[in-house]
């Protein structure tokens, strides 16, 4: 028997604004049929003024652990999944431990940004399967909002705010893709395209926060080659085929992404969980957001094969394969 990761329960949280694409049209030059037909979005939610990434963390990991039955001071590893983090230091993280956790147990900030909940699964699953954790929390929150220049339209409309956490805990398996748990993940980067899908700020550079910045149609080149790869990988690992595969739970990015990614995979567009049109890109948010939306309208259930794939800036990208 082996040791295996198995995701207890999941949550999410969005802030209670939401604003529509007509709404965003107002305030910049743009028009809900271009961002409706070129990125699939409809709407998307920002925090309140005063409304921290900490906040919405907490709210969602309170509601993974209350779907989960388990308290928090029983969690002994807390990862956030963030590139807007509260400040430059200490980790969100810390916030998140201090208000639902246990004082004394390991708690950081994982920066990947698109990718970031994929590689903090990652990171969990291996802190459990070495016996290093018994419970964890992973939990991808961003606040996009504050870092969008909106006098930029080709970026300011593609985002939005929200926060989704699972809590792990541990099981054991046999060591095939039968398992309960997270079977693999499967992490890559390549900081050459470091300049594709940035900020233009930071603490050692500007000393301010910066915005975002990308050059929209290559990172979409990219990331469709690259999820496609990360997915194949995963599959090939387990040795199981796209068919056999239950819902796919992609970063939500671009709808044309998901619906190409859908079809170089040969999967039916029916079993891709779907979130962009509601909240926008969230960043490392995205995933789990999209992964509470499918648990909790009663699609994804226990026993399913899932497979989560992302691809940020860095450039970063991976996946996981996780039956539920
Ligand atoms: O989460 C990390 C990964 N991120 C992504 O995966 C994002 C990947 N990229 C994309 O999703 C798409 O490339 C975008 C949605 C960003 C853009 O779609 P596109 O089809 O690649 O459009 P484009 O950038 O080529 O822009 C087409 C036109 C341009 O006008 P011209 O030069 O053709 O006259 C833009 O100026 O659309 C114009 N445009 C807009 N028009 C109205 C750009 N943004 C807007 C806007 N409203 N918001």
């Amino acid at each position: 028997m082996i040791r295996r990761s198995v995701i207890l329960g999941v949550g999410s949280y969005l802030p209670e604004k939401c604003v529509s694409n007509t709404e965003l049209a107002q305030r910049v030059d743009t028009t809900d049929e271009w961002i409706t037909e070129r990125s699939g979005i409809r709407q998307r939610y920002i925090a309140a003024d005063g409304e921290k990434t900490s906040d919405l963390a907490i709210a969602a990991v309170n509601k993974a652990l209350a779907a989960a039955g388990v308290d928090g001071k029983d969690i002994d590893l807390f990862i956030v999944a963030t590139a807007t983090p509260d400040q430059t230091f200490p980790a969100t993280a810390a916030r998140v431990q201090a208000a639902v956790g246990r004082p004394g147990v390991p708690s950081f900030d994982v920066q990947a940004v698109c990718s970031g909940f994929v590689y903090a699964l990652a990171i969990a699953d291996n802190f459990i399967k070495a016996g290093q954790a018994n419970k964890a929390v992973v939990v991808g929150a961003e606040v996009f909002s504050r870092i969008l220049d909106w006098q930029d339209r080709t970026t300011c409309v593609l985002f939005g705010d929200g926060a989704g956490a699972i809590v792990l805990g541990t099981g054991e398996g046999k060591g095939t893709s039968d398992d309960r748990g997270v079977l693999s993940t499967h992490l890559h980067s390549d900081g050459r395209h470091h300049d594709m899908l940035y900020v233009d700020g930071g603490p050692s550079t500007t000393q301010t926060t910066g915005f975002v910045r990308m050059k929209g149609k290559e990172v979409f080149r990219h990331a469709v080659v690259n999820l496609a790869q990360a997915v194949e990988e995963a599959l090939e690992a387990n040795k199981v085929s796209i068919d056999q595969v239950d819902w796919l739970v992609p970063h939500q990015a671009n709808k044309r992404i998901l619906d190409s990614t859908a079809q170089k995979l040969g999967l039916d567009p029916a079993k891709v969980i779907v979130t962009v049109d509601q909240h926008a890109n969230t960043s490392a948010a995205s995933i789990p957001l999209a992964l509470a939306h499918g648990v909790s309208d009663g699609r994804i259930k226990k026993g399913d094969l899932i497979i989560l794939e992302a691809m940020g800036g860095g450039f970063t990208w991976g996946s996981a394969l996780v039956r539920m």
